[in-house]
């Protein structure tokens, strides 16, 4: 065998043995952690152009959001206006001048990740070009952007199979060779929890959060009842693969402060992904503290990556429980009552005999309550949450 003839056999032998095919979805060893970041859509809706993203970039990182992991930054819905002749998607030249690549590379220069949005249909819910039929080429484009992140909703699919279309847009992702976190957004209509796994990162599991504690419209819910539709789907989610119940209204004013650190709290011990949604240049001191509290991201960002439950219900008052890698558990003592009230839980309910001895850390307070066993109980105000660490 001549030289060259030995060289590339051996390169193939070398890397069918030595580098592992490229994995799919949930193998894809992108997201093993819930997602963190910042979208568009909360509350500038259509109102997107490059410099609002380019000021909350600036803003996630000045604000601290950055270092506590905060990392994708995502323009949802109507940065894209028509495709040319080519087929190609088309960024509004008005309100993105410097285009969509020039973006990407901003964002990328302030150590953050970069998101887009489409959609699987003909058009976007906003009435923007959908991917329909130009799914491997939009991915081609995006990876050519550099794109890290896509949002891919489901308005205007018609007839369309949910598995069928997200597996299309999931194929042409792996066909650019660009890690890109596959966020699915069909509503949970088609139950994606039981067959995306290996095809999205994360999947929407409700139609649209509001910005309210308990109200609803047709396609948007509250955040007690998006709560609500999220028990009993703790077992599908895990390390690269997770439930989400929609961005965070934190900070978008229609909520009180109580009720921003309960939903803040009760995401966290979901293992939801933690999309603020939120104007970061103008949040007030008490807005950020909620969105930076380290401990309490840190049991959101547990690798362990076990999406936490309820342990007990009763009228008005719940305990939720998370596993934590170290063995630990997130405890949540959450009051939907209109009176502060007291709340508390056994031992067995987390999982530890009753004569186990624990440490336990008010994570919201910043401190240690001290050593005990069998239960534990805290007032609790109304619409508020208690939340606790306990270490044995
Ligand atoms: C749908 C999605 C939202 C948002 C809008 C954009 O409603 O569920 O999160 O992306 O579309 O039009």
């Amino acid at each position: 065998m001549n030289r060259p003839r030995f060289f590339l056999l051996f390169t193939i032998v070398f890397l069918s043995v030595f580098v592992p095919a490229r994995a799919r979805g949930a193998d894809d060893n992108l997201a093993l952690t819930p997602p963190m970041g910042w979208n568009s859509w909360n509350k500038f809706g259509c109102d997107v152009s490059e410099t609002l993203i380019q000021s909350m970039a600036d803003a996630i990182v000045s604000s601290g959001m950055r270092d506590v992991g905060y990392q994708y930054v995502v323009i949802d819905d109507c940065w894209q206006v028509s495709r040319d002749t080519q087929g190609n998607i088309v960024a509004d030249p008005k309100r993105f001048p410097s285009g969509i690549k020039a973006l990407a590379a901003y964002i990328h220069a302030k150590g953050l990740k970069f998101g887009i949005y489409s959609d699987a249909g003909t058009e976007t819910c906003a009435g923007r070009p959908g991917s329909r039929g130009h799914e491997y080429q939009d991915a081609a484009q995006y990876a050519s952007w550099g794109v890290d992140y896509l949002k891919y909703d489901w308005c205007k699919t018609g007839t369309e199979n949910a598995q069928a279309a997200y597996t299309t847009m999931r194929n042409a992702l792996d066909a650019t060779g660009r890690p890109i976190v596959f966020s699915m957004c069909e509503w949970g209509t088609s139950k994606p929890w039981l067959w995306a796994k290996n095809v999205g990162n994360l999947w929407r599991t409700t139609g649209d959060i509001t910005d309210c504690w308990d109200c609803q419209t047709e396609y948007s819910y509250g955040f007690t009842r998006i709560l609500d539709m999220q028990d009993g789907l703790e077992s599908y989610a895990g390390p690269g693969h997770w439930n989400d119940p929609d961005m965070l209204e934190v900070g978008n004013k229609g909520m009180s402060l109580t009720e921003y650190r309960t939903h803040f709290t009760l995401w966290s011990v979901l293992a939801a992904p933690l999309i603020a949604g939120n104007d970061i240049r103008s949040m007030p001191p008490e807005i950020k503290e909620i969105l930076t509290n380290p401990e309490v991201i840190a049991v959101n960002q547990d690798p362990l990556g076990k999406q936490g439950r309820r342990v007990r219900k009763d009228a008005t008052t719940e305990v939720w429980s998370k596993q934590m890698k170290d063995g630990s558990r997130a405890v949540v003592l959450f009051n939907r009552g209109s009176a502060a009230g007291d709340i508390s839980f056994k031992w067995e309910e987390i999982g530890y005999p009753g004569h186990l001895q624990a440490t336990v850390r008010d994570l919201w307070a910043k401190k240690e309550i001290g050593k005990t066993s069998g239960e534990f109980s805290a007032t609790v105000p109304s619409h508020g949450v208690v939340m606790v660490r306990v270490m044995p």
